[in-house]
């Protein structure tokens, strides 16, 4: 592997694919290509940013231009960038459909006319809607619900086209909710975490019954990176987990890490206009290549609470958390391709 692209690789997820990447093949030059949204942030892929293999483009995947220009040459494309936040999607739904359906497409044009070889797209289990009982596998149809989970079967469906039409060697990832350090908190773990530190009222949806299942970033990582290794193109992986908790259990759990009870820290605030009730994956297939998560949600979390504790200088407080793009990217390898 010389050249590796990963799309939004400043992001929470993104982040954790650069990590296990750059120590998965310490030959590779990796390029990391992302628009530096509020989602992102340079400190993210510090301090891997400074080795010289590793290289920050900042630009749009809706530019087919620039995705031409860095995928030429690549051997592997991880497509991670995304408006990926539900409830932003229902105040601004076109810019999810315009990143995630548009640039998908821009980057599998380009991706096509630079013979890219392998190419990871990674989508969601929310494209299959809710799943109140049992699980779905990789053929049950899609039904999103939200206009980021319909952005991401959108992107899925033109995948599909390039696929047909053009044999593109993509395979695509479904992967249940993923936790971890570097989430940007608007989501619910960080979100609520950085909510307790300033003794603020855990606000739950609805009745706080939701359930989601919890998969530790670099469990999916290392998938990721099975799948690149075990290549078959065409596939279509559900990332899984056994750990499947209500928003009422997983609230429980963060308060604990501040030794406090829900009862006194909770408040339930209006519905998500739609809010799926339950999301479940079987993700047998992805265990035929020899993946399964290692990592166990209740040993993770007082490791990321501390983190966010560390590191709550880094984010707004909670209330004003809509932020313009930043970035101090000063660093010589954020490279110009205009
Ligand atoms: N977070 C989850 O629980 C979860 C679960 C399943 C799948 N996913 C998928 O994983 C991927 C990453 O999610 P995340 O939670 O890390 O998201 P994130 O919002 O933390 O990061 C997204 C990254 O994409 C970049 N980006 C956004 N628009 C871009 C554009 N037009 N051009 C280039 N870069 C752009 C952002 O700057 C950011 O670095 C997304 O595709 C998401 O749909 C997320």
């Amino acid at each position: 592997m010389k050249k590796i692209v990963i799309t939004g690789g400043a992001g929470f997820i993104g982040s954790h694919i650069v990590d296990h990447f750059f120590g998965k093949y310490p030959k590779a030059e990796i390029f990391i290509f992302d628009k530096m949204t509020y989602a992102a942030d340079i400190r993210n892929i510090t301090p891997l940013i400074d080795h010289d293999r590793v290289h920050l483009v900042i630009e749009d995947i809706c530019n087919l231009d620039a995705c031409e220009k860095v995928l030429k040459g690549a051997d592997l494309l991880i497509h991670a960038a995304a408006e990926s936040h539900v409830d932003n999607s229902f105040g601004n739904s076109m810019e999810f459909t315009k990143t995630n359906v548009m640039g998908t497409h821009a980057l599998m044009e380009a991706a096509m006319r630079c013979k890219v070889s392998k190419i990871i797209h990674v989508s969601t289990d929310e494209v299959y809607g809710e799943v109140l009982e049992g699980d779905v596998d990789e053929t049950a149809p899609l039904y999103p619900t939200n206009p980021y989970s319909a952005s991401k079967a959108g992107a899925e469906m033109v995948i599909s086209g390039y696929i047909r039409s053009f044999r593109l060697p993509v395979t695509v990832v479904r992967a249940n909710n993923i936790y971890g350090i570097r989430q940007f908190p608007e989501k619910i773990i960080p979100k609520f975490l950085m909510m307790l530190m300033q003794e603020q009222k855990l606000t739950l949806h609805g009745n706080g019954r939701n359930k989601r299942h919890y998969l530790a970033a670099p469990d999916f990582a290392a998938a990721l990176s099975l799948i690149a290794e075990r290549w078959k193109p065409f596939e279509i992986y559900n990332i899984g987990t056994d750990e499947e908790y209500t928003n009422l259990e997983l609230s429980s759990m963060l308060c604990a890490q501040f030794g406090l009870d829900l009862n006194d820290c909770a408040t339930f605030v209006e519905d998500r206009p739609f809010n799926d009730g339950r999301y479940a994956l079987n993700w047998d297939h992805i265990t035929e290549l020899g993946w399964k998560p290692v990592f166990k949600f209740k040993e993770e979390l007082p490791k990321i609470a501390l983190w966010y504790k560390e590191n709550f200088g880094r984010y707004e407080p909670v209330e004003n958390l809509k932020r313009e793009p930043s970035i101090g990217a000063t660093k010589s390898n954020v490279v110009s391709i205009k």
